[in-house]
C-alpha cells in the first residue's frame, strides 16, 4: 500500500498533456504552422519521420478524452493552448474559431467537474514569429503577452489557474543550443538571448493575465534535476556547480527575484539584453511554481559538449525507462525540499511526472504496465515524504493522460495512463490509469475517515 496520508486533504489530482502532442488538426479552423510543424516535417529531425499532423486527434475527440480524465480519477487537467490557433499571425487579430475550441474544452471540463489548468506556451511558437527572430528578439515577448491577454479575456471567467511557459529550459537550451528541438539551432548567443526573452515574455504575460482576470492564479512550469558530481574530484565538483547553474538556477533565480546567477552570466559570456525594469517584470510575484520532474543528472567535467563544461554520465545500475531515463523517485523529494528550503516557494505543483515503457495491447485488449504503476507509486510516495517534511505541495499531474507525440522521439515513446492505437485512435485505459484512480480514491476515503 502506498502511504499517501501526508498529502493534504484538498490535494489536486491531475493529468497533463500539451497541444501539439495530442491535438492534430494542424490546418483546421485557421491554425497557422508552428515551429514544431516545421521541425517535424524536416527530414531527420524526428524519429520515424513522425509529425503532430494527426497525433491523438484530440481536436475531434475532446468529449471522449474528457471522459478518460474522469476514468483515471483526476479532478484537474493541465493542457496547453496553441498560440498559432489563437493568433495565427503571431501578433495581430485573434482567430475566433481557434479560441472557440478551447472555450468548448473548458466548458466540457467544468461540466465534468474537472478543474482546468491552462498553459499558454508549450513550445509551439507560430512559425511566422520564428521567421522574424523568434525568442531571440524582444518583440516575441511582447507578442506573447498580447496573445496571453486575448486568451485570458475569453477564458478567464472560467479558467483560474494559468501557467505562462512550459519548461523554458527546453525552448532555450535544447531548441537553440543543442538543436534537438524546434527551432533546431546550435548557437549559444541565440540560446542565451532566447532564455532572456522567454523570461521577459513570462513576466509580461503575468502582468497581462492579472490585468485581464483579477482572480487568476499564475505560475510558471520548470523542469529541474538534482545534480550530482560523478566523482569527488575538484573538476567534477565544479562541473556539478555549472550544471546546477545551467539546469536549475538559471531558471529559478531570475523568476524568484534573485536575478541571473552571476557565475553563469560570466560562463556564457553573452550580454543579456536587459532594459530598465525588466528584472522586476521577470520577477513578478507568482501564486505557484510548477515542477516537472523526470530524472537526476550525474555529471562530469567535459569542455567539448554544447552544455557549458559538463556532460551527463549514466547512473550505475538502477532501473531505466524506455527513454533511458533513470528511475529515481528520491530526486523528486529532494527538489521539492530544495524549492521549499532554499527558495522559500510557498505553493508548488508537480505539473508533470511520468514514464515511457514499451506497452503492448494483450489479446484480451488490456494494457498491463506494471513498471509504470510502480513508477507512479514511488513518485507519489516521494511527494508524500516531501509534504511530511514541510513542502507546500498542492497537487500532482501525471504525464500524460494519453500516449502522444513525444517530440523528437515521435510516437514510439508512450507516456500515457491511457494507450492510444494510432491506426484506429482507439483509447484503452492502462493498468496505471486504473491504479491512479484507485490511489486517488484511497486518499479521498482516508481523508474523509471512510478507511482508517
Ligand atoms: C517534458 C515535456 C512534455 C513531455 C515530457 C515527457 O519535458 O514538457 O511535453 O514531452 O517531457
Amino acid at each position: 500500500m502506498t502511504d499517501l496520508n501526508a498529502l493534504p486533504a484538498d490535494f489536486t489530482w491531475g493529468v497533463a498533456t500539451a497541444a501539439y502532442q495530442i491535438e492534430g488538426a494542424v490546418t483546421e479552423d485557421g491554425r497557422s504552422p508552428s515551429i514544431w510543424d516545421t521541425f517535424s516535417h524536416t527530414p531527420g529531425k524526428v524519429d520515424g519521420g513522425d509529425t503532430g499532423d494527426v497525433a491523438c486527434d484530440h481536436y475531434h475527440r475532446t468529449a471522449e478524452d474528457i471522459g478518460l480524465i474522469q476514468r483515471v480519477g483526476a479532478d484537474a487537467y493541465r493542457f496547453s493552448i496553441a498560440w498559432p490557433r489563437v493568433v495565427p499571425g503571431g501578433d495581430g487579430p485573434v482567430n475566433k474559431a481557434g479560441l472557440d475550441f478551447y472555450d468548448r474544452l473548458v466548458d466540457g471540463l467544468l461540466e465534468a467537474g474537472i478543474t482546468p489548468f491552462a498553459t499558454l506556451y508549450h513550445w509551439d511558437l507560430p512559425q511566422v514569429l520564428q521567421d522574424r527572430g523568434g525568442w531571440t528578439v524582444r518583440e516575441t515577448s511582447e507578442h506573447f503577452a498580447a496573445y496571453a491577454s486575448r486568451v485570458v479575456e475569453r477564458l478567464g471567467d472560467r479558467v483560474k489557474e494559468w501557467a505562462t511557459l512550459n519548461e523554458p529550459l527546453c525552448s532555450a537550451w535544447i531548441g537553440h543550443l543543442e538543436g534537438r528541438m524546434a527551432p533546431g539551432l546550435t548557437d549559444l548567443t541565440a540560446a542565451v538571448r532566447a532564455s532572456y526573452h522567454l523570461h521577459l515574455g513570462h513576466g509580461l504575460a503575468v502582468q497581462a493575465i492579472r490585468a485581464a482576470s483579477s482572480d487568476a492564479r499564475v505560475g510558471i512550469v520548470n523542469n529541474l534535476s538534482p545534480i550530482e558530481p560523478a566523482t569527488t574530484s575538484e573538476a567534477d565538483l565544479a562541473a556539478a556547480r555549472r550544471a546546477d547553474g545551467h539546469i536549475n538556477r538559471w531558471w529559478l533565480d531570475p523568476v524568484l527575484g534573485r536575478g541571473y546567477p552571476q557565475d553563469m552570466v560570466e560562463l556564457y559570456g553573452v550580454e543579456l539584453p536587459v532594459r530598465a525594469g525588466d528584472l522586476e517584470t521577470i520577477a513578478a510575484p507568482l501564486d505557484w511554481l510548477g515542477l516537472n520532474y523526470y530524472f537526476r543528472q550525474i555529471v562530469t567535467a567535459d569542455p567539448t559538449g554544447p552544455a557549458p563544461g559538463f556532460t551527463q554520465v549514466p547512473a550505475d545500475g538502477g532501473r531505466h525507462t524506455y527513454m533511458d531515463w533513470e528511475v529515481y523517485a528520491d530526486g523528486l523529494e529532494q527538489l521539492l525540499l530544495r524549492l521549499t528550503e532554499e527558495y522559500g516557494v510557498e505553493r508548488v505543483y508537480v505539473t508533470e511526472n511520468g514514464s515511457a515503457y514499451r506497452d503492448t495491447v494483450a489479446a484480451d485488449g488490456s494494457v498491463h504496465d506494471p513498471e509504470r504503476v510502480r513508477y507512479l507509486e514511488e513518485h507519489l510516495a516521494a511527494c508524500a515524504r516531501a509534504v511530511a517534511k514541510g513542502a507546500p505541495l498542492a497537487g500532482y499531474f501525471a504525464w500524460s493522460l494519453l500516449d502522444n507525440f513525444e517530440w523528437a522521439y515521435g510516437y514510439d515513446k508512450r507516456f500515457g495512463l491511457v494507450h492510444v492505437d494510432y491506426a484506429t485512435q482507439r483509447r484503452t485505459v492502462k493498468s496505471s490509469g486504473r491504479r491512479y484512480a484507485e490511489l486517488i480514491r484511497e486518499h479521498a476515503n482516508r481523508r474523509t475517515g471512510l478507511v482508517s
